[in-house]
């Protein structure tokens, strides 16, 4: 399926398609033998784009929901919190913008090098290599990949937000299929930089 490239606005730090922006080592046939595995077919992949519009309309309301979750227990805000003990809002401010724009890139963007490129630079954002690098910010240098894992049934739960907009239950039970396997296939993709060479 072709899609016209989702333009993003100019989002601090947003770095998709840019230079500077981590090279990722997977391979084609190792993207594709995992959405085989995950069960990434084109039908999801038009299915979102069917609703993209209803991501670029409740992306923030969703990240919103999702940023509520890590506020509400200490032991995950604590990934926000600058070397002086308090929440570095500047960071969360501008984390958020590019979180929301993730949201449309995984309705929108196709599955090539650019978007694998920028997964990896995703899953070193979230390591030593690579956190608060973004902003210049202080906070801890690692969100333990065991938390990624472990919040994939908050990103996938959007039911609640969607719903009052798809009346056609098949049609969104599929959408959440589609959006469910996304996250997996992303939260794959943003572990490869955690693990020692040949393990991934
Ligand atoms: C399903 C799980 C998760 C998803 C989908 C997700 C998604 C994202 C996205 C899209 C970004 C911005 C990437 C960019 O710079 O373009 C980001 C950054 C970040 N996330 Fe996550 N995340 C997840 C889990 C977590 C958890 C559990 C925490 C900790 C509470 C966390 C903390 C952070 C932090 C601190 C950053 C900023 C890293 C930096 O550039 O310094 N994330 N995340």
């Amino acid at each position: 399926m072709t899609h016209t490239k989702s333009s993003a606005p100019e989002i601090p730090g947003y770095g998709f398609g840019l230079p500077g922006t981590a090279c990722s080592p997977v391979s084609n046939e190792d993207l594709r033998q995992l959405e085989e595995t995950i069960g990434w077919s084109t039908a999801d992949e038009a299915v979102m784009w069917r609703y993209a519009g209803l991501f670029r309309e409740h992306a923030e309301q969703m990240v919103d929901t999702w940023r509520a979750v890590i506020g509400s227990q200490p032991h995950l805000a604590r990934w926000f919190v600058a070397s002086d003990g308090r929440p570095d809002e500047e960071y969360k401010a501008r984390v958020k913008q590019r979180f929301v724009q993730w949201v449309i890139d995984v309705a929108t963007r196709p599955h090539d090098r650019a978007w694998l490129n920028y997964q990896e630079e995703i899953g070193l954002r979230h390591t030593p290599a690579a956190k608060n690098r973004t902003d210049g910010s202080h906070t801890p240098t690692l969100v333990p990949l065991r938390y990624l894992l472990a919040f994939i049934p908050i990103v996938t739960n959007i039911r609640r937000i969607l719903e009052s907009e798809i009346s056609n239950g098949d049609g969104l039970r599929a959408l959440e299929l589609a959006w469910t396997k996304a996250v997996h296939l992303h939260i794959a993709l943003w572990a490869r930089p955690y693990t020692r060479d040949g393990l991934w």
